[in-house]
């Protein structure tokens, strides 16, 4: 290669690993595998190595890819956070093994860990109370994630050993276990929101939560292999961490000190099959110098350590031919590119399609049809498009051209300025939209009318008995028994359960109805908020925005449901067959004191919190609304209370209290 084809080569390759580094690091959604990542990786560095002068500061071989985001606070690492060297031969390793012969001047150990994947993360302790917690940021300062960290059980936050060190630095790696993440997975897509990659990506991502109370539930797990301080208890590595250890810190028991080369290749052959029985993914195995002193003289490049080098396992993968690609309609019209795939056998099954995810995936890829194409089954569910295997593109390769209109109903399709996907907004008649919403309605955590399934609701649709999920309550035994596969019992079975779903309680009917971006969690926020569907119906984008965890995105989402008037033609059915369209509260109150008052909190308290102040008014026989309208009897005032509900409440002539004159008002003082 010449000067000039080098420097073009160089630069493009900067531009694209940088893309990689950002998908990866900040989106936490690489489009391409890490073996693939680290095709390019090795491309530029060969190519830098031939070109020294095109080297700059800013290449990707010479720093890390940054996670950081502006949400967080940044503080700098005491020690840098490196990567590490990495291969996928035993012949790397060989000669990774005989450098550090070349070195050392007695005989030497390694230490080999598993390589977790998750997502990195540098504790410092001070005083033995854990002080603050930064992700690896760009290696040099990182987001200070303190809070999120403090709410994971496995990580302690006061060590109550004695004798450890004034200050020293835990790091590790978050993950997050699979049957954790399979089961966020299904709720999300059952909430109709994008599912995570991997469980890689779920943990990173959970880690940059704003909301500490959201990371809490998400069940995370911390595995350390490293400490680092000013003075450290031990001359070597596996000392320290059995020391770690001993403060209570999780280390994993894998950890395993080799003699030589040789038992290091026997650890992670034995690593290769085990790991599928692992908890959680590991992505290859650490192998690290284990005396302190002669990681010191093997020192460092710009980027990694020469005591360390990571031997990673290769994802299984296969190449196959693109031959078409279908799109799918989801439940809210959202469209969802589909690799058709000549059938290739995978990692135990045989795969023929693959998900695409948005019309940029695509272009990302630089995907045509009648590419070859390498397929891979990560912790994914789906099995996904990772690499186009561009030198082998032959002629009868063409564009894929993402559609214009509805495949289903033929409008056309919407993409709304910053999101990924297009939709169709044929709400009330894209018969998958229809028919998916009806499911959607009837499922396990929805309404769980247990006598219908997906094969039934699509009979009836078929045949026209249903049409939207108001329907299902009109239905009768006779209408049902003569359809095929049915037959009078289960006919009478499955009008039972749609009646035996009439007793779901007020915030699953609202999950039911299928508002976009209303999942389950919004749902049981909304009805807590605004006691009956009536009072959220009223409700403008101020009241709703002022409900913790509502955003203007959600808000403007049931504005836009209950501006339709079709859906309030549903729900007047709906009511008018029974369903539950308001928070029963469980105890009747226990004084009159506050009856027939309509009571709206707002500010910060000194003596109880809302949720506690909310419980007082219905104890006393008031109601608790989220909104200022006419029939608001007075506001609970705490200090900062929103400036537009003061002016509302003002407008209105209604009157504000204190919380001391609350409390004596109810006799609760
Ligand atoms: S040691 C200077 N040990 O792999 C050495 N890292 O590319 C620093 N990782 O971001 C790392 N398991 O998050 C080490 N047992 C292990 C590890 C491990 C996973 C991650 C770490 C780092 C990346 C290195």
């Amino acid at each position: 290669m010449k000067q000039p084809e080098a420097k073009a080569r160089i630069d493009k390759l900067k531009k694209e690993i940088e893309e990689h580094n950002h998908n990866y690091y900040v989106l936490n959604k690489p489009v391409i595998s890490d073996f693939e990542y680290d095709l390019l990786l090795n491309e530029l560095d060969t190519l830098e190595k031939k070109f020294p002068e095109f080297v700059t500061e800013d290449s990707p071989t010479r720093k890390v890819g940054s996670d950081m985001t502006r949400e967080f606070r940044q503080y700098e690492h005491r020690y840098p956070m490196l990567s590490l060297g990495n291969t996928y031969s035993e012949e790397d390793l060989r000669e990774f093994d005989t450098r550090i012969e070349k070195v050392s001047t007695a005989p030497f150990e390694y230490v080999c860990e598993l390589k977790f994947d998750g997502a990195s993360i540098s504790i410092t302790f001070r005083n033995g109370g854990l002080f603050r917690a930064l992700t690896r940021g760009d290696g040099t300062k990182g987001d200070d994630v303190t809070l999120n960290v403090k709410t994971i059980k496995k990580i302690p936050v006061r060590i109550t050993v004695e004798n450890v060190p004034d200050e020293f630095v835990m790091r590790g790696e978050i993950l997050m276990p699979r049957a954790v993440f399979d089961n966020i997975n299904e709720d999300r897509i059952h909430n109709d929101l994008a599912p995570f990659a991997n469980p890689r990506n779920a943990a990173a991502g959970t880690l940059k939560l704003l909301d500490p109370k959201i990371v809490a539930s998400r069940g995370l797990d911390c595995n350390f292999y490293f400490l680092l301080a000013d003075d450290l208890p031990h001359e070597t590595h596996y000392e320290n961490m059995m020391e770690a250890s001993s403060w209570g810190f999780n280390v994993p028991k894998s950890i395993r000190l080799c003699r030589d080369i040789e038992e290091v290749i026997a650890f992670i052959n034995h690593w290769e099959s085990e790991r599928k029985a692992l908890p959680f993914d590991i992505d290859g195995v650490v192998i690290k110098v284990n005396s302190l002193t002669l990681q010191e003289e093997l020192g460092y490049t710009a980027k990694s350590p020469r005591w360390a080098i990571a031997y990673k396992y290769k994802a299984e993968q296969a190449l196959t031919k693109l031959l078409s690609v279908s799109f799918q309609i989801g439940r809210t019209g959202n469209v969802t590119p589909v690799a058709n795939l000549e059938p290739v056998f995978l990692a135990g099954s045989t795969v023929k399609r693959a998900t695409l995810h948005n019309e940029n995936q695509i272009a990302l890829l630089g995907l045509h049809i009648n590419d070859m194409v390498y397929v891979e089954k990560g912790g994914e569910i789906i099995p996904k498009i990772v690499g186009v295997d561009h030198s082998l593109r032959n002629e009868g390769s063409r564009e894929i051209k993402f559609i214009t209109n509805c495949p289903e109903c033929g409008t056309p399709l919407i993409k709304n300025e910053g999101e990924a996907n297009h939709f169709c907004p044929n709400y009330l008649h894209c018969p998958p939209q229809l028919k998916g919403r009806i499911e959607h309605f009837i499922s396990r955590k929805a309404m769980n009318i247990d006598g219908l399934g997906e094969e039934t609701v699509d009979l009836l649709f078929n045949r026209n008995l249903i049409r939207n999920y108001a329907d299902l309550y009109e239905l009768e035994a006779e209408q049902l028994a003569p359809l095929e596969r049915l037959g009078e019992k289960s006919a009478a079975n499955i009008i039972k359960s749609i009646k035996s779903s009439l007793t779901v309680p007020y915030n699953r009917v609202l999950f039911a109805l299928g508002i976009r971006h209303v999942g389950e969690t919004v749902a049981k926020t909304i009805s807590s908020r605004f006691i009956s569907i009536d009072e959220l119906m009223k409700a403008d984008l101020e009241s709703l925005t002022g409900v913790n965890e509502i955003g203007p995105k959600i808000a403007s989402s049931i504005m836009a449901f209950f501006a339709d008037s079709d859906n309030i033609t549903i729900i007047q059915r709906l009511k008018d067959s029974g369903l539950r369209f308001s928070e029963e509260t469980e105890k009747g109150p226990e004084t009159d004191r506050l009856e027939g008052k309509t009571i709206v909190i707002s500010g910060v308290f000194q003596k109880h919190s809302r949720d506690e102040f909310k419980e007082l008014i219905e104890k006393h026989g008031g109601k608790n609304s989220a909104s200022i309208s006419g029939s608001t009897s007075f506001i609970l005032a705490g200090d900062n209370m929103g400036p537009s509900k003061k002016e509302k409440a003002e407008q209105l002539g209604v009157a504000i209290m204190n919380e001391n004159d609350f409390l004596e008002l109810i006799g609760e003082e």
